[in-house]
């Protein structure tokens, strides 16, 4: 943009602002006189009351189908279930009623050719806000969000989230749904790979940085996007761990697991929630007051908007909620929904709704008023277009590429490193060849999980390319492919227009496959080292991307054994999206990095890893199962009647070890940590504050990161309470040697839970245990007792 028109511009606009505070607002005006296209150095100067006020203007001039417009998100992609309900091209339906949001338009010359639509055909040029499933980045991928979670690096987390939305803002979108926040139990369930895990503190602490990163201190902050968190709630707890499949979760489950995540969003300040798919306790999450009304208003007084997942209004009349699609759309807006995603349900019904007399224009009004109000606290109205030239130095910018592969090496836990097989030694001295295996090594996309296929990746380092050029001319480093990888039955977002970049790999006979492994062990048994890359292709984690079976998929596991025996010293690195079975390869695999989707610099950062450039810092976010047998698993589990420590019965199978294969918290380092001086305060009275130290050492010869852990259990109650439950941590950087004091607070919110017997949260005078160290089965035990 030129210099000079964009000053006029600006002091028209100055001008323009001042008028708007001395008369009543007149969108018409302010949107379309100043076709502003950039929206990065903006901050918004209103007050609560300001934005308030001038929704409020904006709210008493339009009609009731605008209004139905701004509750309406269009699919910015061909989508038969629109074109089904609303009989008109979506265009046509933004030039007669606005609409309040689309999705799944990516190219920003589209994104401000739909919002010059917007501004100048319409008779109140009220912007659209377009939305977009930026999950863990746009240009620049991170790890996928069980990666970042892996990291325990709450700081990092939300810097890598802070550059989501500055490539994403800088492309035209203003609205991500992120972050999830589903508490995932059950490996089987597909999208583990998009929260934080099983934890609810570690959730919330997870969900609180990627807001703040997302969507900076205040909503409307530069180059920051509006966050979503979702799918409000309890999508993770789905039946068999099959994806869209009912969830049924107690009332004390919702609030003291499934919910704390979603109540740290909104106190985080996010601007949006996402209604899940799934029936909770038998009434589908897009038309349930109690979470949409009673848990999100009256209890968390939440002053954004809910949009439903998408065509998930529309599909209250298939989960046989709604008796038709009138109903479902009445159904869904009195339970509190405000906008619904792209099934144009709302379009078609809410009118009738209205006209009929069964929703009132107060209820309308109230519905649209946060949408409006987001609009204006974003500043959408004053900067609603592209900026184009900023987007390639944003894209390209190379601190975001190094931010990238800082947080893939923090995110790689490692999880076996028998006789210190890594790191590899990179001079050439003792190792002269490397055999690199797995289909997954060469992999480009798959590195950037199922997300990556719907924002605009920048290229991604394979791990081969990260093995290579860390090798250089001083290890000889070969591939060897492996079977290929594919689901017994293949994905729908293959054939979707805008995930089509999504591919499996061919599916391969019996044969096939074998060659390919015998061609693998040929190359082992030439090479000093085997480095074997497997797991899951992007397709195998994700939405609609559940499993019965967490075992390596299509021969691997064969291909692994076939490499095992040639006794050649072996690294099996994984890429994928929740905990596999890979009881086996514990047993006889000397080292076994979780690399997770690692995102566009996977490569270099498992390379920096393998080769010690980095030392492995992360700790797992889940309870690592032993076979899917054992799923649903999680630590913070009741004692139960028969504990793990009573002497013959015992809550447990008879045919597998009641322990997970890797606790939660779980990760090795290349040095050694020792947790000792526990202190903490004997007693306090409820309501007050105990305090917690531990002295935490790097024992080992290498510089690295700690994650002190501190877990706490209440003995006795109004309810039976969780064996363990992490209350906090610290991710500590030391130097060998070096020692360092950490100190925790348990107050009101540490302490309390939400008790089934009294129906309230509750802090009990009681006696607890408490723990500190390195993982959830830490030793170093100290208690305290709280009296009334
Ligand atoms: C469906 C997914 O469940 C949700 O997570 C996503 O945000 C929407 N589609 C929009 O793409």
């Amino acid at each position: 943009m030129k210099q000079g028109p964009a000053r006029r511009r600006l002091y028209f606009l100055f001008a323009f602002a001042i008028l708007l505070y001395q008369t009543p607002p007149i969108a018409a005006q302010s949107a379309s006189s100043h076709p502003i296209e950039s929206g990065s150095t903006w901050a918004n100067p209103l007050t609560d009351a300001q934005i308030r006020d001038k929704a409020t203007a904006l709210l008493r001039q339009m009609t009731l189908d605008e209004k139905i417009g701004q509750l309406s998100q269009l699919p910015g992609s061909d989508s038969s279930e629109f074109k089904e309900t609303v009989k008109q091209p979506m265009e046509e339906i933004l030039k007669q009623r606005g609409a309040g949001s689309i999705l799944w338009v990516s190219d920003p010359k589209e994104i401000n050719r739909l919002q010059h639509v917007a501004l100048e055909q319409t008779r109140l040029h009220i912007p659209v806000l377009f939305g977009l499933d930026v999950i863990h980045g746009y240009h620049t991928i991170f790890p996928a969000p069980i990666a970042m979670a892996s990291s325990w690096d709450l700081k990092m987390v939300e810097e890598a989230q802070a550059v989501a939305a500055q490539e994403a803002r800088a492309a035209g979108i203003q609205w991500t749904f992120a972050p999830m926040v589903d508490i995932a139990r059950d490996a089987r369930w597909g999208r583990m790979v998009e929260g934080a895990g099983e934890d609810p503190y570690l959730g919330a602490a997870i969900a609180r940085a990627q807001v703040l990163g997302f969507q900076g201190k205040q909503l409307g902050a530069p180059d920051r996007v509006l966050a979503c968190a979702k799918h409000f709630a309890g999508y993770g707890a789905a039946d068999g761990g099959r994806d869209y499949d009912s969830s049924y979760i107690p009332e004390e489950q919702m609030w003291n697991t499934y919910l704390v995540p979603f109540k740290a969003a909104v106190d985080a300040g996010v601007g949006s929630l996402m209604s899940a798919y799934m029936d909770l306790n038998d009434v589908p999450a897009t038309g349930n007051r109690w979470l949409l009304h009673d848990v999100l208003r009256d209890a968390w007084n939440f002053q954004g908007f809910v949009v439903s997942d998408a065509f998930a209004v529309r599909s209250l009349r298939t989960h046989g909620y709604a008796s038709d699609l009138q109903d479902a759309a009445h159904k869904a807006f009195t339970a509190g929904l405000n906008m619904d995603m792209a099934s144009g349900t709302y379009l078609k019904y809410l009118p009738v709704e209205v006209q009929q007399g069964h929703v009132s224009m107060q209820q309308i009004d109230e519905a649209v008023l946060p949408i409006l109000e987001t609009k204006f606290r974003m500043g959408l109205f004053e900067h609603p277009y592209v900026d184009a030239s900023r987007l390639e130095p944003t894209l390209n910018d190379p601190a975001h590429q190094e931010l990238a592969r800082k947080v893939a090496q923090r995110s790689i836990v490692l999880l076996r490193n028998e006789g210190s097989l890594l790191p590899l030694d990179k001079s050439g001295k003792t190792i002269h060849s490397i055999a690199v295996i797995g289909s997954l090594a060469e992999a480009d996309t798959d590195l950037l999980s199922m997300w990556g296929a719907l924002v605009k990746p920048g290229p991604s380092v394979t791990v081969l390319q990260g093995i290579r050029e860390k090798a250089g001319s001083a290890i000889h480093v070969a591939y060897a492919h492996g079977p290929n990888l594919s689901r017994d039955f293949p994905s729908p977002f293959e054939n979707l227009p805008i995930t089509a970049a999504l591919k499996e790999q061919p599916s391969q006979t019996a044969q096939e496959a074998h060659q390919s492994i015998d061609e693998a062990v040929a190359l082992a048994k030439q090479s000093d080292v085997a480095v074997l890359v497997l797991g899951e292709i992007d397709l195998m984690s994700g939405e609609y991307a559940s499993r019965s079976s967490l075992k390596l998929s299509s021969h691997q596991e064969e291909l692994l054994e076939a490499v095992s025996a040639t006794g050649k010293p072996l690294v099996l690195v994984l890429i994928n999206g929740r905990p596999l079975d890979i009881s086996w390869a514990a047993e006889h695999v000397p080292a076994i990095l979780e690399a997770w989707y690692p995102g566009s610099q996977g490569g270099n950062g498992i390379a920096d890893i393998l080769f010690g450039d980095a030392n492995p810092s992360a700790h797992l976010p889940v309870s690592w199962p032993r076979s899917s047998g054992q799923t649903p698993i999680y630590y913070n589990h009741n004692l139960t009647q028969n504990p793990e420590t009573a002497p013959d019965f015992k809550s447990r199978y008879w045919d597998l070890q009641s322990t997970p294969l890797y606790p939660f918290g779980y990760g090795l380092s290349y040095t050694s940590f020792s947790f000792d001086n526990l202190k903490v305060t004997p007693t306090a009275n409820v309501g007050g504050v105990i305090e917690v130290s531990a002295d935490v050492t790097n024992s080992g010869a290498r510089a690295g990161d700690a994650v002190v852990q501190l877990y706490i259990h209440q003995r006795a109650g109004s309810a039976s309470r969780p064996i363990r439950q992490l209350k906090g941590f610290e991710k500590v950087a030391l130097e060998p040697g070096a020692k360092r004091t950490v100190h925790f607070k348990l107050g009101k919110d540490e302490l309390q839970f939400w008790s089934p017997a009294e129906k309230k949260w509750t802090v009990e005078p009681e006696q607890f245990d408490v723990w500190v160290g390195g993982d959830s089965s830490a030793a170093l035990h100290g208690e305290f007792r709280l009296t009334k």
